[in-house]
């Protein structure tokens, strides 16, 4: 019998680890990669005018500085490259706070298991931290890699909503990952 014990599965972890560090004023770049580009900005209604970038960028700075917003820069260990953002933020949603989570990876590296590692991060910081609650997702119902990282984190889907996004009208799966199962509160 062939002795497997040595043999390593390549897939058994990602092959690039990521580290999540504060959003900062010198990542403003990032946003503008990002939220201008047809591609990255496919799913969410297409991209946004430039013009828009120095308001977004200082309200993510703000919420920073206030602690009203996690927004995170995604980045490779242990070189530090920037490869994306990572966010939780809570709204009033009828009367009560909603806390909601977003991600964006570059183009350049998608598809090696980043997103999904830096949701599993961004869910470890929010249960040692215990104010979110509930957290829920809203990616675009043609948009599959996202679906994909809620559903490997362990989100449930519960169902399609309309969501209101940068004055466009989206069609969203809505993935909720409740307090009790990742340990929040
Ligand atoms: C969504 C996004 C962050 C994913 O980043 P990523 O680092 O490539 O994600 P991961 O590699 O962790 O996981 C992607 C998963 O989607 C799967 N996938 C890719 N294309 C898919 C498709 N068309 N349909 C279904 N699943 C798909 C991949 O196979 C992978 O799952 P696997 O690891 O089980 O094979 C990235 O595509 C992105 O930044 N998109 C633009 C911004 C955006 O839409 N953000 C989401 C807003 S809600």
């Amino acid at each position: 019998m062939t002795d497997t014990s040595a043999i390593v599965d390549p897939m058994a972890s990602p092959p690039f680890a990521v580290r999540l560090r504060p959003y900062v004023d010198a990542d403003r770049w990032l946003t503008e990669t990002i939220e201008t580009s047809p591609v990255m900005m496919a799913d969410l209604g297409g991209p946004l005018p430039e013009a828009d970038i120095p308001g977004i960028h200082a309200r993510r700075l703000e919420g920073m500085a206030a602690d009203r917003l996690w927004y995170f820069t995604v980045e490779l260990e242990p070189e530090g490259t920037a490869v994306g953002t990572i966010c939780l933020w809570s709204d009033a949603v009828a009367g009560e706070l909603r806390s909601e989570a977003g991600w964006a990876i570059l183009h350049e590296y998608q598809g090696r298991g980043l997103a999904t590692e830096a949701l599993r991060l961004l869910i470890a910081k929010a249960r040692e931290d215990g104010r979110w609650g509930d957290i829920h997702a809203f990616p675009g119902v043609s948009n599959g890699p996202s679906n994909a990282v809620c559903r490997k984190a362990g989100f449930e889907n519960v169902g399609e909503e309309t969501v209101l996004y940068a004055g466009r009208r989206l069609a969203c799966n809505h993935w909720v990952l409740d307090a009790d199962g990742y340990g929040a509160g």
